[in-house]
């Protein structure tokens, strides 16, 4: 497992609540460790991908008679994490020290969660997700070559929309920022009242001079809400959190809830989200040095990058230490 106190201590998206069932056992990897999901009467269960007998993948195996069991000699592993058979001795009672490591999960916004230490806070509230006005739709899972700080401070970015999101989230003509102001507070970051020309700023091909608040929530997670400059009524939220698969690879998911334009369907809303991000993810693949400088004399600023900049100091003092340079 990585050492990063403050994200082991953290919660992470690792995979759709539907993706896991009970016959369905997931094999997923956050934070350098090989995981496995599983269920039993709805329940979900987070265990390290490795049976305590040979050190093989659970996630190989299946669930039966309410156990995991592994596929190598069949020992089966109650949803306590105990041992509850071991069939080459029928007989005898399985050891009591033999368990199978398990995490912390929940689930949340259709999505499980899982935290391989003790969280300090709960999962990021999602205000929309109770508002049942929206709607839901998620892109994703987006794998990208990158590390989890690079691909958020990549959607905390401006400045970068008319020149990756051309005729979709801007124009070069008319690429200037002005200034604004951000907050950061130990719960996070918050830039507000940014307005920007944006040709399709939700899907709909409307352009428009749109209105955009970002936050970063939690060092793997931010939100972006677009609205109307002149009335908060129409509101797109985008949801975006990113597993830390190691510390250069992640996968990115986004809820992207809207409470109007709801003659697009999912799939169109769909697509153009995707069109988005995958116009993202070889920038910042290609980005260099791969972790991103929290010290901030290693990269060039300009004033329009205040939110990447609040969001850098924001790590270092939160003392993140995975896909970020050392301080
Ligand atoms: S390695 Fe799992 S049962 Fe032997
Ligand atoms: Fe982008």
């Amino acid at each position: 497992m990585i050492a990063d106190p403050v994200l082991v201590d953290d919660w992470h998206a690792v995979a759709r609540t539907s993706d896991v069932n009970e016959a369905q056992v997931v094999p997923v990897r956050l934070l350098g460790e090989d995981l496995v999901l599983w269920r039993l009467d709805g329940k979900a269960m987070c265990w390290r991908d490795l049976c305590p007998h040979r050190g093989t993948r659970l996630s190989l195996g299946g669930v039966e008679k309410g156990c995991l069991v592994c596929p190598y000699h069949g020992w089966a592993y109650d949803s306590s994490g105990a041992c509850a058979r071991v069939p080459s001795r029928p007989n005898s009672k399985p050891p009591s020290q033999v368990r199978a490591e398990a995490y912390r999960i929940t689930e949340f916004y259709g999505l499980i969660w899982v935290s391989l230490g003790n969280p300090k806070q709960e999962v990021p509230r999602f205000a929309e997700w109770e508002d049942p006005t929206f709607r839901h739709v998620l892109g994703g899972p987006y794998p990208i070559a990158a590390s989890g700080p690079r691909v958020i401070e990549n959607f905390l970015d401006i400045s970068h929309l008319p020149f990756v999101h051309e005729g979709i989230l801007g124009e070069r003509e008319r690429s200037e920022v002005m200034d604004y102001e951000v907050e950061t507070a130990p719960d996070g970051i918050t830039a507000r009242d940014i307005c920007t020309w944006t040709p399709d700023p939700d899907g709909s091909g409307e352009a428009r001079i749109a209105k955009w608040l970002y936050r970063a929530l939690r060092p793997l997670t931010a939100y972006i809400e677009l609205s109307d400059p002149d009335s908060d009524r129409e509101r797109y939220a985008m949801f975006f959190t990113v597993t830390p698969v190691g510390e250069t690879e992640s996968i990115g998911w986004m809820w992207n809830s809207m409470n109007y334009n709801h003659d697009i369907s999912d799939e169109e809303l769909l697509s153009y989200v995707d069109e988005i991000v995958l116009q993202d993810i070889p920038i910042i693949e290609s980005q260099r040095p791969e972790l991103l400088p929290i010290d901030l004399r290693l990269e060039a600023h300009a004033k329009s990058d205040a939110t990447s900049i609040a969001y850098r100091r924001w790590l270092k003092e939160l003392g993140v230490v995975t896909g970020v340079t050392s301080p």
